[in-house]
């Protein structure tokens, strides 16, 4: 393992799979403590997340790092307190939710499509602009459209917070939070800075409550109304973790997806024509709304392919709270399960030509999106079981969009090398996604 840490730190994907080819599909690390392994046979993943997954938990080193910043949110609570928040929590992303997001996935797009056009003919940075934009939609589903200066210094702050903690976990000494490193302080200043960012939104919407009567505004409004089965609300730090929570499971995991999205159209004609010709059929030059979705089964094929190829939650972990058998093999108790989305998708046995880009394996023979997309067994880049992505419909939801949305707007050449997948937080290409930007005439066709 000590010899391998070069090339786990030049490139964890290529590790991984290094390790699942030369060993198999339940692997175990030659780590004294915890025993962990590199779980990667579609029936063993279901196996932890779906049919023994009260067998598992998520005390494991990527969640408890990122709650230092996420704190009991969703993604990161363990069992007992998830048990009670996903239930309360779960109206939030209910359907009227999801017609805001719409409205103010297209306020998004028309901003970014006015300062693309602005530099018509240039090279911009694709990834960035994802990433921009991302944020934006999310901020605006939790914090209302009029983006107050409260909402973005809270989306800065959780962002600084997460780029020390993204330092943190890639330091190959896991030193206390306690200590006080130069890391750690840093880390401390920017937990600050979001705590107080949060208690200007909450005094703030305290100023304004909804009026009797009055329907939930955003998210925001959604979360400080719900109200558990004793009938009780979510406490100021419960509010905390989950806005928290979302702003980092929501924004870059949607901005990876789009930014691959781009350059894989880009680089495929014939399926980049099939998606400006539905869009044209569907839309006919019409802004794109929330009712033509359904009418869209490829542009949502290529989005579940791009997830398949590039899963932008390329790593997910759980901690074993009893004995198990995976695979074949003997897990302990206490044991550390490491799973690859990333490898799963690219299983040759489940996927014919893993590597290329497919998107009709995801449409059904009249040529619908299929409807078993999400019980597929090698196909998992929400995850599966009862933690699966409770932002599953409103990141499919935003992906169709904005790519419906843009593609009959502008046209992206891919410039420079091709894109080196560098695995972070998600999977972004390695310094950016440049593309020259040229605004359509014709909008569509
Ligand atoms: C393409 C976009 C997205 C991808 C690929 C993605 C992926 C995932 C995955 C793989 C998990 C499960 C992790 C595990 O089992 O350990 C998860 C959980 C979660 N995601 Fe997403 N996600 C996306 C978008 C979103 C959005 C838009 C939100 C909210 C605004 C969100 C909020 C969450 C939360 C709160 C959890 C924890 C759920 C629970 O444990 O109950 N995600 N996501």
């Amino acid at each position: 393992m000590l010899r391998s840490m070069g090339a786990i730190r030049r490139d964890p994907l290529a590790f991984l799979a290094s390790m699942r080819s030369s060993y198999g599909d339940v692997m175990q690390f030659p780590i004294p403590r915890p025993a962990t392994y590199l779980v990667s046979d579609p029936e063993a993943v279901r196996r932890v997340l779906v049919t023994n997954a009260r067998a598992y938990g998520k005390r494991t080193l990527q969640y408890t790092t990122l709650a230092l910043v996420t704190g009991e949110g969703l993604l990161t609570a363990d069992t007992d307190v998830w048990r009670t928040q996903r239930p309360v929590i779960q109206p939030a992303f209910h359907r009227a939710s999801l017609d805001l997001v719409a409205v103010h996935v297209s306020t998004a797009v028309d901003r970014l499509l006015s300062d693309w056009s602005a530099r018509d003919g240039q090279v911009v940075d694709v990834d960035a602009a994802m990433m921009h934009l991302a944020l934006e939609v999310v901020g605006s589903a939790l914090f209302g459209s009029d983006l107050s200066a409260d909402a973005e210094r809270l989306a800065d702050a959780t962002l600084a917070a997460l780029e020390v903690v993204v330092k943190k976990a890639r330091s190959p000494l896991p030193i206390p939070v306690a200590v006080p490193t130069p890391t750690n302080l840093v880390l401390r200043r920017a937990v600050g800075r979001l705590d107080a960012a949060v208690d200007a939104m909450l005094a703030e919407r305290a100023r304004r409550p909804l009026a009797a009567g009055e329907p939930p505004r955003d998210m925001l409004d959604l979360l400080l109304t719900v109200t558990s089965e004793d009938g009780t609300h979510l406490t100021r730090a419960q509010v905390r973790d989950q806005v928290v929570t979302f702003i980092v499971a929501g924004h870059e995991t949607v901005a990876s997806a789009l930014t691959w999205a781009w350059h894989l159209l880009a680089t495929h004609p014939a399926a980049l024509a099939r998606l400006r010709a539905e869009v044209d059929a569907v839309c006919a030059g019409k802004p794109v709304t929330f009712l033509d979705l359904p009418h869209l089964p490829w542009t949502a094929a290529v989005l579940d392919e791009v997830l398949r190829l590039y899963p932008p939650a390329w790593l997910v972990t759980r901690r074993s709270l009893a004995s198990d058998s995976l695979g074949g093999v003997a897990i302990p108790t206490d044991a550390l399960i490491v799973m690859s989305p990333w490898l799963v998708h690219r299983d040759p046995s489940a996927w014919p030509d893993p590597d290329g880009f497919h998107p009709e394996r995801f449409l059904d023979e009249s040529g619908g999106r299929r409807r078993d997309v999400a019980a597929l067994p090698a196909y998992l880049p929400f995850g599966a079981g009862p933690r699966l992505c409770i932002g599953r419909d409103m990141a499919l939801l935003e992906g169709v969009l904005v790519l419906a949305s843009l593609v009959g707007r502008v046209d992206l050449e891919p410039v420079g090398r091709p894109p080196q997948a560098m695995p972070l937080v998600t999977i972004r290409p390695a310094g950016g996604l440049p593309m020259r930007v040229r605004t359509r005439k014709t909008p569509i066709g």
